[in-house]
């Protein structure tokens, strides 16, 4: 069912600044950044190899993602998985006893499919299915 670690997402408090610094530090670099209003995020992927790191920001202080800031400070926040279909992943994994946050799944960054599973039930990770 899983063809890659699509990305592992981490929670920043200042996208430029984490951008700099994983390129000085990692000689990673930017291969595509997006803002996404529906989730209140702003993203920065980083290519490694087939799979990305994922910098992610809140764009406003009400996004699930600045409240993780708030709660848990800035670190790893979700791992995307790759898979060929996502909907029959999410039935899987629901089937499994995973608990959805996405019932259906809906639009992601860069023309992907996604859909979020919490991570109550998923042993504390908070997981992403990813099609292309
Ligand atoms: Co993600």
């Amino acid at each position: 069912m899983l063809t890659e670690i699509d990305h592992v997402a981490i929670a920043v408090r200042d996208l430029d600044t984490a951008i700099a610094w994983y390129r000085d530090a990692l000689g990673a670099e930017v291969e595509h950044r997006e803002r996404a209003e529906s989730d209140g995020v702003e993203e920065a992927l980083l290519a490694v190899a087939d799979s990305y790191v994922q910098l992610i920001t809140p764009t406003r202080d009400d996004s699930p993602v600045a409240k993780f800031l708030e709660k848990r400070g800035e670190g790893l926040h979700h791992i995307g998985y790759r898979v060929e279909d996502c909907a029959s992943a999410l039935e899987r994994m629901v089937q499994a006893g995973a608990t959805p946050i996405d019932e259906a799944p809906r639009p992601g960054s860069r023309n992907t499919t996604i859909a979020f599973i919490h991570p109550k039930g998923s042993f504390g990770t908070l997981i992403e299915l990813v099609e292309e």
